[in-house]
């Protein structure tokens, strides 16, 4: 059972006021917040032992460089990798989708096919747009359906000897919808696909197993899990990370370098040019830690009450939609109220002291199948309270007074 009283006071932004009221933090898909455990680690860094790393034999190169490695085998026994070398540090998911993006230029051909889900953040849309336009690949997309569910039988028949790739989020920023995707991961392989599921808004709310869901690739950011923006990382199997060239090419990720030839270096420096967010990798696994010691299964319980508390209490406000009731939700809820402006609503809400989301959430897809220009989004992390919901709810409501 999560104390969130207690909770609370590790988190120092939590008791500030914005417009003179309590702030009351709900755009938690678009970052967390930063436990004080997890500051105290970046200002011992930055105090104590900043030096680059892999590089010095001095003392402080050495402690940087054992910290920095003990943070990737956190993140590996998190996820449960095989190999603490499959964990690629990455400045957040965008660089990690890119990077595999990127090498899979070599890999695919005219006619091949990808497939994407019809709730892909654009960060899971463009750099494969992108790797189609330079390959003369197509792109296919699996359709969901009203309630934010994807349509799994029009995937199934999409599916063929054609399709190279699978892209698919493991919950929806947009939606908070839990995506099949071990059935994803499963009919893929029996058409030999490589699938890469993007984790980055499942990360604050689900431990996932890498190995027991098979996936190919898995996608991560730092900053969504009480760690520090600028970091992440990139899981791969290794059989597909050796496969896949560098991204980059600088220091670090070479074996040797001459005029005529350059070898790059083993895994996972292959992947890791120039000098790394050192702090970030570091503090992204105290943020794991931080919230391990909670637990994901109490974190997960908790968060659902909040979610089906606050859907209650919303849905009582006349002319309030929910976009997104999938069976299998994280505590994500986007809403407008009649024909109101999202943004409209939003400011009201700023000046309120809660903080939400408004627009079309990098997700301008899914607005384009609700016929909507966008949603309010309010997303609820463990430090959250059922009395910030009433807040949330009272807040609506001014605004609708206000704005109709
Ligand atoms: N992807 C983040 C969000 O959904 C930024 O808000």
């Amino acid at each position: 059972m999560i104390d969130v009283t207690k909770i609370r006071k590790d988190f120092p932004i939590l008791k500030r006021e914005v417009n003179g009221k309590p702030l009351v933090y709900l755009d938690n898909a678009a970052t967390s917040q930063t436990p004080q455990q997890v500051i105290d680690v970046i200002v011992d860094y930055y105090s104590n032992y900043n030096a680059n790393i892999h590089r010095g034999v001095h003392a402080l190169s050495q402690e940087a460089t054992d910290k920095y490695e003990q943070a990737r085998i956190k993140i590996q026994k998190h996820f449960n990798a095989a190999k603490s070398y499959e964990v690629i540090f990455t400045s957040g998911t965008t660089h990690s989708i890119n990077i595999v993006a990127n090498g899979f230029s070599s890999l695919i051909k005219k006619g091949d096919e990808i497939i994407v889900s019809a709730m892909e953040h654009h960060s899971n849309i463009v750099p494969w747009q992108m790797l189609c336009e330079r390959t003369g690949a197509i792109l296919r997309v699996i359709p969901m359906n009203l309630d934010g569910e994807l349509i799994l039988s029009a995937y199934h028949e999409l599916l063929s000897d054609k399709t190279k790739l699978i892209f698919c989020n493991h919950v929806s920023n947009a939606l908070g919808t839990v995506n099949p995707i071990k059935e994803i991961i499963d009919a893929a392989h029996k058409v030999g696909a490589a699938v890469l599921i993007d984790g980055a808004q499942a990360a604050p709310h689900i431990k996932a197993d890498v190995q027991a869901l098979n996936a190919d690739f898995y996608t991560v950011s730092a900053h969504k899990i009480c760690g520090p923006t600028g970091a992440g990382v990139l899981y791969g199997k290794e059989e597909w990370l050796n496969k896949l060239p560098p991204y980059q090419g600088g220091g670090e990720m070479i074996a040797e370098v001459t005029f005529e030839k350059t070898t790059y270096a083993d895994l996972p420096h292959k992947f890791e040019a120039g000098t790394p967010n050192i702090c970030g990798g570091i503090a992204m696994g105290a943020g794991l830690d931080y919230m391990n010691a909670i637990g994901f299964d109490e974190i997960a319980a908790y968060e659902h009450e909040l979610l089906e508390y606050a859907t209650e209490e919303l849905l009582a406000i006349d002319g309030l939609k929910i976009y997104g009731i999938a069976k299998e939700k994280t505590a994500v809820i986007s809403f407008n109220v009649g024909e109101i402006h999202p943004y409209d609503i939003g400011s009201i809400l700023d000046k309120l002291g809660v903080a939400v989301r408004t627009g079309h959430h990098c997700a301008q897809p899914i607005m384009d199948f609700y016929k909507i220009p966008g949603t309010v989004r309010a997303s609820f992390s463990f430090y959250n309270t059922k009395e910030e919901v009433d807040v949330l709810v009272a807040a609506v409501k001014k605004a609708k007074s206000m704005l109709e």
